[in-house]
This record gives structure tokens, C-alpha cells and sequence, in this order.
């Protein structure tokens, strides 16, 4: 068995009971399901098994050690945006040259470890950046696997804060100079430019606003081999929608067709990045009901889960689906506001949300919470931070132990200055 589901009256991740899991751990704890990771890398190779893909897991959208590991285990090669995601996926045991490194302010310092590494390619955002890389790279005495990353001017239908492929946004090279720097690269010392880049955003469900981008790509691509550069790869980001609500998620069969239609003809080797589409389903937020204050105007279930843990729907008033860990078959669903412990106005996981009679002590699973959940938690407030665990068949382990005030404070220091006199009170 494998996935979210519930069986015998209680949610199960796999082949474990979630109501068991809470009694050995404290709340609020994520759990995600390896296999269900695997299954959709598995969906996603299958349906590309005709193309010459490679697929790299977008580290942000979960950038746990144990779930790197999984994934890399299964096939995929990782997409990183820092020196420090190269780090985690190294530590994961993911090899240099299953990596990609993107990112709008790579630092001398984080270039260089990502040469040293070995990167399989560096994702290029800006000219700057491009000289940058060719000097580091001319220091250390070899050529920068590089490829632009093009802003195609396309407004993708997805909300506002996590489109990147519009002519505003920060993201990428306009692909209408893009010629021109690939010229320059071309000249520049201590670089090999292999191909072009894009990433129009994030949860993307129309198929529309992908070919529109790509198809920019592809002729670009076909542009500038016409003008004698050896390009060899187009890599064509992530953004894959899922299903957090009533959404038509992307289905890798659609995805597949569409990308063959785009680059036919283009002999290149096809790269995609997806992240939320690998574990967003995966993952669960598991909360318990701290208490319920009914008014005459709502009803507020005051859970011990909020915006530090899980900050999606406060930054995008994102849709995550609640599920109590025990079914209640015969109970009458009534609206409430699930709402965190954070003393924020906007610390609201779901407003207006029909829920069963629940009390003190029940607990939720906040669902699809498996990207861009724990990678986004903040220890705003000092409350304890969620654990992490994984579940694979009927095995569980903590993959991330949940740091108490202490931890957090742990390497916080008080200047000598302020340690000598005892301060009075008042
Ligand atoms: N490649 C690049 C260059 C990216 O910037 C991203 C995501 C991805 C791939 C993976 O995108 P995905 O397949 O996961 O959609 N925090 C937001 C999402 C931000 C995504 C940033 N970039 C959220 O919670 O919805």
C-alpha cells in the first residue's frame, strides 16, 4: 500500500496509521511517503520514455536529507538555487554531475564550490553573473558547463507571487537579448555554453502557458544553432500544478505530448525540474486541536500547526485540504476557521472550511504539505518546530528531529557588555 489514504477508519501513510504515529510523537509533526515520491517519479519517467529527458528534483520544494536520498536512489538528479542546497544534496550523496545550479545571486565563493563539484551545468541569469562564472572558472582553469536561462515574456496562470517567466519579473536573460549573450558567452574565457533555460513559475495547470514558453524556447534554440552554436540541451524548468483542491492537475501523458510537439525535430536533450509535482502529495502536516472557541460569529479550531510550520496559504492564501485522522462517517460537517497558535491575524490555515464536531486533543492532517512546508517554516514565536518523518511501506523513522526553544536559541549569544550588571525589573 502506498500513498495518503484512509483504511479501516484511520488515515494511514502507507502501510502506518497516522493516529498510532501521533501517540509516539509529538504533534505538529510532517510526514511524507517515500513510495508515493518514487510512484510519481516513476509516472513522470514513464510517460518521457520516448524522449531523451532527464528529470532534476527541485531541492527547494523539500530540501530534507532522507528525502533527497530517496528520490536520487530512484533516478532523478537534483536542481539546486544555493551553495548550501549543493551541500545538502552532496551530504544526500547526489554526485556533482547530477546536479543543475540555478539561482538569480550566485556569489564567487558559491561558483566555485559548484566547479569544484563538478556540476553537470550553471543556469545563467544575468550577464554579470555570466562574466562572474568565467572568471572563477578561468581562476581555477576550466570551462563552466553554462546554460542561459531565458525570460520568455510569458505570463503563466498561476498566482501572482510564484510566476518567474514575465517580462517583469527578476527571472532570467529577456530572451530577446538572448542571442547576443549567447554570443558572448561564446567569446567570454572559461565557459562552455551547452544550451538555454527557462522556468515560467510555480503550480501551473494550463498546458497553455507551458507551450506558449517553450515554443519560444524551441525557436531560440533552433535560432541560434542556425547561427553555428553547439547547443545541446534545453532545459525546460518545473511548475508541474498538482491537486490541492478541484485543480485539473497536470498529467504527465499531457506534459509528455506537449513537450514532444515542441521540440520535435530539435535534437536536444530535454531537462525538466519538477518539484512540487514529485512530493507535494507525499507530505502531510500533522496537527492536534489545541481548543475550539465558538462565538456567535465562527467557530475557531485553534490547532498547535500555523504559519511557522506551513506558510503557504498565509503568503498565498493557498488551498490545503484538512482531514481528521479518524474518519467520522456519521457526523455533520460545519464551517470553521482552522487557525494556528502564531500571533498573527494572518496565521489562518483554512477559513470557512466544513469540519466535523471536533474537541480539544483531535487530531488533523493538513494535506499535500510535502513541498514547500518544511523548507518554508520559520521559528517565528519560539514555538517548537514540526518534526519530519518518513515512511516507507510500514517502516517510519524521524527524519528530522523537532528543535525546541532551546535548540533554537542554542547559538544565540548575550555580549559581555550586557552580562556584568543584573538588570533591576520594572
Ligand atoms: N526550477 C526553478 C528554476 C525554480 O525556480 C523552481 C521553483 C522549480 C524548478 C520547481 O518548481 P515546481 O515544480 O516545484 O513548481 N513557494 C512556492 C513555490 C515557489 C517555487 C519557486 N521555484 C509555493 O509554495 O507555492
Amino acid at each position: 500500500m502506498s500513498g495518503v489514504a484512509y483504511r479501516r477508519g484511520e488515515l494511514h501513510v502507507d502501510e502506518v496509521a497516522l493516529p498510532g504515529l501521533a501517540r509516539s510523537l509529538p504533534t505538529p509533526f510532517y510526514v511524507y511517503s517515500a513510495s508515493a515520491m518514487r510512484d510519481r517519479l516513476r509516472g513522470l519517467r514513464a510517460a518521457f520514455a520516448e524522449l531523451p529527458v532527464r528529470l532534476f528534483f527541485a531541492v527547494k520544494a523539500n530540501s530534507n536529507l532522507a528525502v533527497l536520498r530517496t528520490l536520487h536512489a530512484a533516478g532523478a538528479g537534483m536542481e539546486v538555487v544555493s551553495g548550501g542546497e549543493i551541500r545538502r544534496a552532496l551530504a544526500a550523496g547526489v554526485p556533482g554531475a547530477a546536479i543543475v545550479y540555478a539561482g538569480v545571486a550566485k556569489t564567487a565563493d558559491e561558483i566555485r564550490l559548484a566547479l569544484e563539484v563538478g556540476v553537470a551545468q550553471l543556469n545563467v541569469e544575468s550577464v554579470p553573473e555570466l562574466e562572474r562564472i568565467s572568471r572563477v572558472a578561468t581562476e581555477l582553469g576550466c570551462a563552466a558547463p553554462i546554460a542561459l536561462r531565458i525570460n520568455p515574456d510569458v505570463a503563466a496562470a498561476t498566482h501572482d507571487k510564484i510566476a518567474t517567466g514575465r517580462k517583469g519579473d527578476k527571472f532570467g536573460i529577456p530572451f530577446t537579448e538572448a542571442g547576443e549573450v549567447y554570443a558572448l558567452a561564446a567569446r567570454l574565457g572559461g565557459l562552455r555554453p551547452v544550451g538555454l533555460h527557462m522556468h515560467i513559475g510555480s503550480q501551473i495547470t494550463d498546458l497553455a502557458s507551458f507551450e506558449a514558453a517553450y515554443r519560444r524556447g524551441a525557436d531560440l534554440f533552433r535560432a541560434l544553432r542556425g547561427q553555428g552554436f553547439a547547443l545541446r540541451r534545453l532545459d525546460l524548468g518545473g511548475g508541474f500544478g498538482v491537486r490541492y483542491a478541484d485543480e485539473r492537475a497536470v498529467t504527465p501523458a499531457d506534459l509528455a505530448r506537449l513537450v514532444r510537439r515542441c521540440t520535435e525535430g530539435l535534437d536536444a536533450e530535454i531537462w525538466l525540474e519538477p518539484g512540487r509535482y514529485l512530493v507535494a502529495e507525499a507530505g502531510m502536516l500533522v496537527t492536534s486541536v489545541i481548543y475550539v472557541k465558538d462565538s456567535d460569529e465562527r467557530r475557531f479550531v485553534i490547532v498547535d500547526a500555523g504559519m511557522h510550520n506551513l506558510l503557504r496559504p498565509a503568503l498565498y492564501n493557498a488551498y490545503h485540504a484538512i482531514l481528521p485522522l479518524r474518519e467520522m462517517p456519521d457526523t455533520v460537517a460545519t464551517p470553521a476557521d482552522v487557525v494556528g497558535p502564531v500571533c498573527e491575524s494572518s496565521d489562518v490555515l483554512a477559513r470557512n472550511r466544513p469540519l466535523p464536531p471536533l474537541q480539544e486533543g483531535d487530531l488533523l492532517a493538513i494535506a499535500t504539505a510535502g513541498a514547500y512546508g518544511a523548507v518554508m517554516a520559520s521559528d517565528y514565536n519560539s514555538f517548537p518546530s514540526a518534526s519530519e518523518v518518513l515512511v516507507d511501506g510500514a517502516r517510519w523513522a524521524v527524519v528530522k528531529p523537532r528543535r525546541d526553544a532551546e535548540a533554537q536559541f542554542a547559538d544565540e549569544v548575550i555580549p559581555d557588555w550586557l552580562r556584568v550588571a543584573t538588570p533591576r525589573s520594572g
